[in-house]
């Protein structure tokens, strides 16, 4: 034997070393515990539960909410609920019973269906006048409207109907959307059976997407839709025609069409939108190859609100990887000033089937420009009116706000499926944050407080609550009366859950280190309040900017007279000097990262979330050294093995499939190296690993795959790679 093959198989003992190293990793994630989050699953907050009238699923889905009412959607009836007090109390004379004729049911039933789609789901509510509803419904699969009159104390369902088709789903659980606006109804829907038809379409004044043109529409899942100006905005995930390699890939996608098009002049295009465009939504953490989530799965109403200095409009999303990928969820924030921009930049087109997709270049765009809204699109050149029907795609993507996300979770047991924000809460000091609730697909609403400033993206989950039972996901999320307060619907069940931990706080420290802009440590009755329970502000205590508790230990020890003078000198005021985060540290912020990102927000001060895992089970220096010692083992492990492997392999090993793999091996190692070297970015590496280490070759790709990290996050990369 050569020295040099002796070399290559000493190398290559340490491959099963490595990989069971970044097996370990992945389990070693696992069993962490969610320590980023203040407060785990608190074991106290109110409750209140309704699941309908029936045994059966209902399909909820909220249709209507204000400060008392919710108004759900579900199985052949429309379910009035009071939320006051946080409390549902069911209003049974004003609910809609509209149940499918039996005719629809039969023609149903003999369409294949089951009893349970055979049914009438209500999934479109608009309040037309005074006293007058039009409801939408499933229909037995024959989407149906109707308009119900108040009279008498009950809702009186009139005798004319009409199709529905294009407005409402034919199956309840379609992802669609829909907004009235201006006395008009925009759905963004199926209008087939099967489903496979997608459409934005206008009623009353029909105006339609073209139908089978995935240049359109491809497969999409609308997630929600807002009226912006002069236009209505969509928010789906489809997949992503301009994708040119092979596979398919979903991108996130906000299209736009004006709220007053009339259509186009030529008989080919009069019931077609003449400004129907669209673009991809970029939610990633950037680098040399950005980390893509790709899939938007809900997003805010339009906030108008202050981040850091500026004033801006923006939405938030909640956006996963691929449902076959490592689970990695995200919130993204995209301000609606970028997304027309991205309308009024270039456009994107594909010469011939087989070439690239490139922008257009400004003089190929006709005059006027197409996809604008005119006085009258009837009036428009064909030149425009064809151009956009061909060229509906915009060239870039929309970014998000800071340019990257401003909350990763990296978890093996849940994405994130809805999001609702409770904008602009005012704090003590009168500044404004943002309250996030997001839903997961494993029952779980978590509460987030966005605390970024100019220019670093932040958020700071408060607390993880199990609120359904595990593996049932939240479908929507609403906000609920008073602070913390949650409507959180699922499939058979909607609940009212109110998620303000202030009262379960019981020193200054921990409710300052809190950082939700809910509660304020009171210094007079020395208990951690809610802050709209309070009218005087001034001896409340509060730092959602820093979570430093120095202030607590200040007004502790200087009692009295000092103390209101403290105060009122407004010293206890945020500073929003958050220039020590770093933000390499934000790049992937997984569940136990950021623990360590709050822990050095406070210059050394011990924050609340390095007191919390004190108190809690372990402190942080036993996780590492659990962390290490497991590491160890591994190695031992691999180790062991790596030997054994390669003796069996050791016949069979040629020299050049060693110098491939050593090439390999040693960028591995540098990696495994930096991974016991500092093990608070465990996850980071191991992401940082597949990205960096993935040179563009096949073998090594197919090395890769035998790892224990999910194909399709390989693929992704593979993707991003090329
Ligand atoms: C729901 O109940 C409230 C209170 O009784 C009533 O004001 C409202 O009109 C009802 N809404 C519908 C759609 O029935
Ligand atoms: C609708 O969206 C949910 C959540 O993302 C998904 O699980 C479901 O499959 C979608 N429904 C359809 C019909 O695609
Ligand atoms: C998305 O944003 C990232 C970071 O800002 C950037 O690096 C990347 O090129 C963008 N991707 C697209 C498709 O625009």
């Amino acid at each position: 034997m050569s020295l040099a093959t002796l070399f290559c198989f000493r190398l290559n003992e340490f491959s099963p070393v490595v990989f069971l190293l970044l097996y370990l990793t992945q389990i070693l994630q696992a069993w962490l515990p969610d320590t980023s989050t203040k407060l785990k699953n608190p074991i106290e907050f109110p409750l209140e539960s309704f699941r309908g009238n029936s045994s059966r699923s209902d399909h909820f889905t909220i249709l209507y909410q204000d400060d008392d009412t919710l108004l759900l959607g579900g199985r052949n009836r429309i379910y009035n609920l009071s939320i006051n007090n946080n409390q549902f109390s069911e209003r049974r004379h004003s609910e809609i019973f509209w149940p499918s004729s039996e005719a629809h049911s039969q023609l149903c039933l003999l369409k294949g269906k089951s009893e349970d789609e055979c049914q009438n789901y209500i999934r479109l509510l608009v309040k037309v006048a005074p006293g007058k509803l039009l409801v939408c419904g499933t229909n037995s699969f024959k989407p149906l409207c109707a308009t119900f009159v108040w009279k008498n104390g009950h809702h009186h369902r009139e005798p004319n109907t009409s199709d529905a088709k294009g407005l409402c789903p034919f199956d309840p659980d379609h992802n669609s959307t829909a907004i009235y606006s201006d006395g008009q109804l925009f759905s963004a829907t199926v209008a087939d059976f099967s489903g496979g038809d997608p459409l934005i379409f206008r009623d009353p004044q029909p105006l339609a997407t073209e139908l089978s043109d995935l240049k359109h529409l491809n497969a999409p899942n609308f997630v929600s839709s807002v009226a912006f100006g002069d236009y209505i905005y969509f928010f789906f995930r489809e997949t992503a025609v301009e994708f040119m390699n092979c596979g398919k890939i979903i991108y996130s996608r906000v299209a736009r069409v004006c709220k007053h098009d009339k259509g186009g002049g030529s008989h080919l295009s009069r019931n077609k939108w003449t400004t129907f465009s669209k673009a991809r939504l970029n939610c990633s953490v950037p680098g040399e190859y950005p980390f893509y989530f790709d899939e938007i799965q809900s997003t805010s109403q339009i906030i108008d609100g202050t981040y850091g200095e500026t004033r801006t409009k923006i939405i938030y999303g909640a956006l996963t990887t691929p449902d076959n990928a490592i689970g990695g969820s995200a919130i993204c924030l995209f301000q609606m000033s970028d997304i027309q921009k991205v309308f009024s930049g270039p456009f994107k087109h594909q010469e011939t089937i087989n070439s690239n997709w490139l922008p257009v270049p400004e003089i190929q765009v006709p005059e006027p420009r197409p996809g604008q809204c005119v006085n009258d699109s009837r009036l428009l050149p064909d030149a425009t009116v064809n151009f956009i029907k061909t060229h509906p795609l915009m060239e870039e993507a929309v970014p998000a706000y800071f340019g990257r996300p401003i909350l990763i979770r990296v978890s093996l047991n849940y994405r994130f499926t809805a999001i609702v924000v409770d904008p602009q809460v005012r704090t003590v000091n009168d500044r404004t944050y943002d309250v996030i609730y997001v839903g997961t697909d494993d029952g779980k609403v978590l509460k987030i407080v966005n605390v970024a400033s100019e220019t670093v993206p932040k958020a700071l989950v408060i607390s993880d609550n199990d609120v359904f039972a595990k593996g049932t996901p939240v479908t929507q999320l609403a906000l609920g009366q008073g602070y913390g307060g949650v409507v959180a619907v699922s499939k058979n069940e909607t609940k009212l859950v109110v998620l303000n931990h202030c009262k379960q706080i019981t020193t200054c420290s921990e409710c300052v280190e809190l950082r939700d802009p809910h509660c304020a440590w009171d210094q007079i009755k020395n208990v951690c309040v809610s802050v709209d329970s309070v009218t005087n502000f001034r001896y409340l205590v509060q730092d959602v900017a820093k979570g430093s508790a120095a202030k607590c230990k200040l007004t502790e020890k200087e009692p009295g007279a000092k103390k209101v003078e403290y105060i009122s000198s407004n010293s206890i005021d945020e500073d929003d000097d958050d220039s020590d985060t770093n933000l390499n540290e934000l790049l992937i912020q997984t569940d136990d990262d950021s623990i360590l990102d709050d822990c050095s927000d406070t210059n050394g001060d011990f924050s609340s979330a390095c007191l919390k895992i004190k108190k809690s089970e372990f402190t942080s220096g036993t996780l590492w050294w659990g962390i290490i010692v497991a590491a160890m083992v591994g190695l031992l492990i691999g180790f062991v093995g790596g030997y054994c492997v390669s003796k069996k392999l050791y016949m069979n090993f040629s020299n050049t499939s060693c110098i491939e793999q050593r090439n390999h091996i040693d960028r591995l190692n540098v990696n495994q190296n930096s991974f016991l070297a500092r093990p608070k970015n465990v996850n980071l590496d191991v992401l940082h690993m597949t990205q960096e280490t993935l040179p563009p070759k096949k073998d090594n790709m197919g090395s890769l795959k035998n790892l224990n990290i999910n194909e399709g996050t390989l693929q992704k990369i593979k993707k991003t790679y090329i």
